[in-house]
């Protein structure tokens, strides 16, 4: 009788775990809300990288009740493209650069004007603190949410023609430019023709000779071979553009306030992740085209002063409303 009523006691103890362990099974297979994520970059390339840590953590946060994919290489479309979809609810989350968005929110161009941070630790004094917070915060009420904030480095010129070393190399060069109205005319602040063209398309542009040079950060100029045919890469630092991770507003209005805080942790933490990469792949990058025949150029800092006289037409036009921001951004460089 004992030994029956054990054994019904252990039945009872097996179907129970089995019962609890389904459950967690369940929960974990079958996510609440599966949504998607737009990277322009490959897969190997930091800010992809970043792209897969947030959702990993999120996943992991949520106990799998949301999944996010991310779609690298640009498959659901051009940054300018994935954020007209945001805009319509078409894609969850993106990581863009702030050109892109600028064009759409001017005041953003605040942040990436031409020769203003020192260096990286001066333009992230600045992002971390109140004026990176106030950024954030400025696309609230529009149909995105700023997340966190990505590195992209700075950016140089190159070219297939010549190597750049004084302002009157850069007369005449079509660079290409990120389609936005600041980074044209800064070019032809520079002298040279502003060629604005799709990330994805500047590799057979430089090739057909439809452009001569564009201008990039190390690890997108070798990630996308872009060395391979423009031999000259002079490093003049002209810009840090921050990019910026987002949610699309109505995705964000679907959820709950908790898991809002959640997705808003993982994107700092992977942010933080994607810029301990960053620095890397820069030092990557830079020993694969110094192995390549690169020729590359340091601006000297004369020569680096007339191209910072040069573009300041372009403050006035783009930052005139701003100067007050512009000149705290300077003074945090120098505190
Ligand atoms: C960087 C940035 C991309 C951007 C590209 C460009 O590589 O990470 O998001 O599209 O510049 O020059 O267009």
């Amino acid at each position: 009788m004992k030994k029956i009523g054990l054994g019904i006691a252990l039945i009872i103890i097996i179907t129970i775990i089995a019962i609890i362990q389904n459950n967690e099974k369940q929960n974990v297979l079958e996510p609440e809300y599966v949504f998607t994520y737009a990277e322009n970059q490959p897969e190997n390339y930091p800010t992809t990288l970043g792209g897969h840590k947030f959702a990993e953590l999120v996943e992991e946060r949520t106990n799998g009740r949301i999944k996010i994919m991310v779609q690298a290489e640009g498959i659901l479309g051009d940054e300018k493209a994935v954020i007209q979809q945001m805009q319509f609810g078409g894609i969850d989350f993106t990581r863009a650069s702030l050109s892109t968005l600028s064009e759409s929110n001017p005041k953003l161009n605040v942040l990436q004007m031409p020769y203003l941070y020192q260096d990286s630790k001066h333009m992230w004094k600045v992002l971390e603190g109140e004026i990176g917070d106030e950024f954030l915060n400025s696309f609230a009420g529009s149909d995105l949410v700023a997340l966190s904030w990505y590195d992209a480095g700075a950016r140089n010129f190159y070219n297939t023609k010549r190597p750049i070393k004084s302002l009157e190399d850069m007369s005449g060069l079509r660079i290409r430019v990120q389609e936005s109205d600041l980074m044209i005319d800064m070019v032809e602040a520079l002298g040279a023709v502003a060629v604005p063209i799709v990330y994805d398309d500047v590799y057979s542009a430089l090739e057909t000779d439809v452009i001569d040079g564009a201008e990039n950060n190390w690890p997108s100029y070798e990630i996308k071979s872009h060395y391979e045919v423009a031999k000259y890469y002079t490093v003049d630092e002209h810009t840090r553009v921050p990019e910026v991770q987002l949610c699309a507003k109505s995705t964000w209005d679907k959820l709950s306030t908790e898991d809002q805080e959640i997705i808003s942790e993982c994107a700092k933490e992977s942010a933080l992740y994607e810029r301990a990469l960053w620095i890397e792949r820069e030092k990557q990058s830079q020993k694969i085209i110094s192995e390549n025949g690169v020729e590359v150029v340091v601006l000297s800092a004369e020569e680096k002063e007339r191209f910072r006289e040069a573009v300041t037409k372009v403050y006035e036009e783009y930052c005139g409303d701003y100067m007050d921001m512009i000149e705290q951004i300077i003074k945090e460089g120098t505190q």
